[in-house]
């Protein structure tokens, strides 16, 4: 078998355009697999390749509806395994549950941990992702991981926008290091918005620091979930005196009122990804999606020739 057959991707059904678009880019097909339901709800799982020997990619998002979806991953896997894949990579461009990575408080479940365990259990070899909601979650896999950063893929975006004295703002503080990135990349300044967060979906901004008055301000997060934080902090540089505002973020989960909440917001644009499916009434004139496609098709092709990937890392 020549190492292109032996490269075999599938696809679930999160997100089946991007992994469509991934083997163009390839020049690969995809390769035929079947997700049904049986009648009580449960999903069934049917791969209709050969995939004995072969190196396989699953990809599937854990977006929502994140349980069937993450069910779904989980299933695939387990299927690839008993058909004697020889390797399994689970590429999640968008990794779910990542938010509960730690115990801020009693009696809380590990949510990130136990769907990494999870992963490995059903039988993953190795997990290519984009951004994680923290870099650390890397470790919670006991498999090698491959950690992209959407970052050179919206820079590009910014960069053509002839942006006037522009500032990079952080929404929060968890978003320090990819605003200082993106910063560093538009030869921008950087300003922190202090967000406190009430509840999942409540959060208040006590201060700006940094001068964003007279600027064009890029507000970059690693997801776009209510749209409450991102929405707020807008508003907030704007009553500073900012000049145009422009919002970034990785993953476009776009949950609750979150498109009403962007349209409504003094924003010029809202530039997103698609490692989650943006489309139909979510696809608004203000959002923009930028396709990392060839970045997980770089990756995938280096994966499967055993060839660095880090000279893809090179944007966080
Ligand atoms: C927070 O830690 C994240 O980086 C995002 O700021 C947050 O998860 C976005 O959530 P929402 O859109 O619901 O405010």
């Amino acid at each position: 078998m020549s190492s292109a057959e032996r490269l075999k991707i599938f696809s679930g059904t999160a997100h089946r355009e991007l992994a469509e678009e991934i083997c163009r880019e390839l020049g690969q097909p995809l390769g035929s697999a079947s997700v049904g339901r049986f009648p009580d709800g449960e999903i069934d799982v049917k791969i209709n390749d050969d995939i004995r020997g072969a190196d396989v990619f699953i990809v599937q998002p854990t977006c929502p509806p994140v349980n069937e979806n993450l069910v779904e991953l989980l299933l695939m896997i387990d299927c690839c395994l008993r058909a004697s894949s020889d390797r399994i990579t689970a590429v999640i461009p968008y990794f779910g549950y990542a938010r509960k990575d730690r115990k801020d408080e009693g009696r809380v479940p590990i949510s990130a941990k136990l769907c990494a365990n999870m992963i490995s259990a059903a039988g993953a070899d190795r997990v290519l992702t984009i951004d994680l909601h923290a870099s650390q979650i890397q470790g919670f896999f006991d498999i090698p991981v491959d950690h992209l950063y959407s970052k050179p893929v919206l820079c590009d975006y910014f960069a053509q926008l002839e942006l006037s004295r522009p500032v990079v703002v952080a929404p929060d503080v968890g978003s320090i290091r990819l605003a200082r990135a993106y910063a560093s990349s538009l030869q921008a300044s950087l300003a922190i918005v202090d967000k406190r967060r009430h509840s999942a979906d409540a959060t208040s901004v006590e201060n700006v620091i940094g001068d964003v008055a007279g600027r064009d301000v890029v507000m970059v997060d690693d997801m776009i979930s209510t749209g409450g934080s991102i929405t707020e902090a807008a508003r907030n540089v704007k009553s500073k005196g900012a000049e145009r505002v422009y919002l970034g973020a990785t993953h476009a989960v776009l949950c609750g009122s979150a498109v009403e909440k962007l349209a409504q917001a003094p924003v010029e644009e809202v530039v997103v990804s698609n490692t989650i499916p943006v489309s139909g009434e979510k696809l608004i004139d203000k959002i923009k999606v930028r396709s990392v496609a060839g970045l997980l098709a770089r990756a995938i092709d280096r994966i499967h020739r055993s060839a660095s990937v880090s000279a893809l890392f090179s944007g966080e």
